[in-house]
């Protein structure tokens, strides 16, 4: 073999390296748009848990904030979210205006993949720095107000899906 086709032969390689690389980010991208892109989102799955210690982990609130949430939850969140936290069964669609509607937060929908301080984020700032419509309640409730409300939807969510939470909670601290 001549210098310049050995030199070919390798050019040739790394153009197949190349070629082989942008179709490797091209299907990477159409997967995370796939999973990110909220409108196609897969329906809510709930993770295996492995390691759960026996009969799982306990809740984190007292049943005293379960039911101060509960009344704060009515005066301040049932108007969009519904008086059960129900609300939008249709959670995946976005209006004319492409805003997302109030999802459902008695654990139909995908609040549990947000660890507790995401939550109480969401809840004091309001969805407006991530683009979304929610008021912020940060001058109508405090930190230990908006726990109790946090405490009370979570009480809606069956054990199961809870546990998944709480996985996901301890993985993130
Ligand atoms: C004016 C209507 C409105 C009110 C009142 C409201 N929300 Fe929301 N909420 C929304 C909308 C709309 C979204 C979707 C994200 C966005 O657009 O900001 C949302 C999103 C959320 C999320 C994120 C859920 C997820 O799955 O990511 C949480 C948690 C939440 N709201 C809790 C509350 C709580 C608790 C209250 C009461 C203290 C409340 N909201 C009051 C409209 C509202």
């Amino acid at each position: 073999m001549s210098q310049r086709e050995r030199n070919g032969s390798k050019n040739s390689g790394q153009k197949e390296w190349a070629v082989g690389a942008r179709v490797l980010a091209a299907i990477v991208m159409i997967v995370l748009v796939v999973l990110f892109y909220p409108a196609s989102e897969p329906p809510v799955v709930i993770p295996k848990i492995i390691d759960t210690e026996e009969g799982g982990a306990e809740r984190w609130y007292t049943a005293e904030q379960v039911v101060q949430g509960e009344k704060l939850f009515a005066q301040n969140c049932a108007a969009c979210h519904g008086k059960n936290a129900e609300a939008t069964s249709e959670w995946r669609k976005t209006d004319d205006s492409g805003n997302y509607p109030p999802p459902p937060l008695n654990g139909t929908a995908h609040a549990w993949h947000h660890p507790l301080s995401v939550l109480r984020e969401t809840i004091q700032q309001g969805g407006v720095p991530l683009g979304g419509v929610m008021p912020g309640f940060s001058d109508k409730l405090s930190v230990q107000e908006t726990d109790t409300v946090i405490a009370w939807f979570q009480s809606l969510w069956p054990d199961e899906l809870y546990q998944a939470w709480y996985r996901m909670e301890k993985e993130s601290q």
